[in-house]
């Protein structure tokens, strides 16, 4: 792996008035690398994302992307939300290409949008709406959408949490096969652990509040990774036993 440091994390921590969030964590996350945060309900998941963007302001600490501050105007970052959604007055064409308008990425745009609805297999529905799509569809225009500014780190919150588990591998794949073909470097996050070694090329272990970095795992299986090789089980099991919330 190309160890060159695209974001730096530095004694990064986050308060909400009393509670302690974040606990002075320090990592990279390298380019053209799948990394997945895996850690329990609450343990600050989304807070890391929103710190990273500057939706919040970290207590203390720093996060630097390319050596600078976080700076959504200027670096090319996509980031997925938790509660994701397509808009329901946009067609799936229209769904796409906003993704690039807000970002003013109007330079070639519709060959873009053709490219983006090509990579996920949407091209003949792109004049349906939202409510006129499955679930699956839905979560590829969302894909789409990100795939298509071409960002340059992909930040996705448990963006399979509502999907049942089959439809979740398939897309997983996708995902996977995209970011590679691209060479987008992704944080993934997750409280689903299966899903961490299936997807990650490493793993960043954590705590539970007040939350550090329990363990930082290389996952090198080869792709498409079989979840049941006795190599990934052990992986899945050793992970669990970190975290043991309940
Ligand atoms: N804006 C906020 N104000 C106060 N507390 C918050 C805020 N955002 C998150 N929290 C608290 O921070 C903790 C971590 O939340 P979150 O990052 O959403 O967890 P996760 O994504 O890992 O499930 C929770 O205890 C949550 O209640
Ligand atoms: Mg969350």
């Amino acid at each position: 792996m190309n160890r060159n440091a695209i974001v730096k994390v530095e004694n990064l921590s986050k308060r909400f008035g009393d509670l302690l969030v974040l606990n002075d964590i320090t990592f990279n996350v390298y380019k053209g690398e799948f990394l997945c945060i895996v850690g329990p309900t609450g343990c600050g998941k989304t807070t890391f994302l929103n710190s990273l963007t500057h939706l919040y302001e970290p207590t203390s600490g720093s996060i630097l992307f390319q050596g600078e501050p976080v700076d959504l105007q200027k670096h090319n970052i996509t980031y997925i939300f938790q509660e994701y959604s397509a808009m329901e007055w946009l067609t799936v064409r229209q769904n796409v290409r906003f993704g690039l308008e807000i970002k003013q990425q109007y330079d070639g745009i519709d060959k873009k949008v053709d490219d983006a609805l090509e990579l996920v297999g949407l091209k003949q529905f792109e004049s349906y709406y939202p409510r006129q799509l499955s679930a699956s569809m839905l979560q590829r225009v969302v894909i789409a959408r990100a795939f298509a500014t071409q960002p340059e780190l992909l930040l996705m919150d448990e963006p399979y949490g509502q999907l049942d588990i089959n439809l979740r591998f398939k897309l997983e794949d996708e995902v996977v096969r995209l970011c590679k073909q691209t060479n987008t470097t992704v944080v993934f996050i997750t409280h689903n652990i299966e899903e961490a070694v299936y997807l990650g090329d490493r793993i960043l272990v954590l705590t539970n509040k007040p939350t550090s970095i329990k363990e930082v795992i290389i996952d090198d299986f080869d792709r498409p990774r079989d979840i049941t090789h006795p190599d990934f089980v052990e992986m899945r099991n050793r992970i669990t036993d970190l975290i043991k919330w309940w």
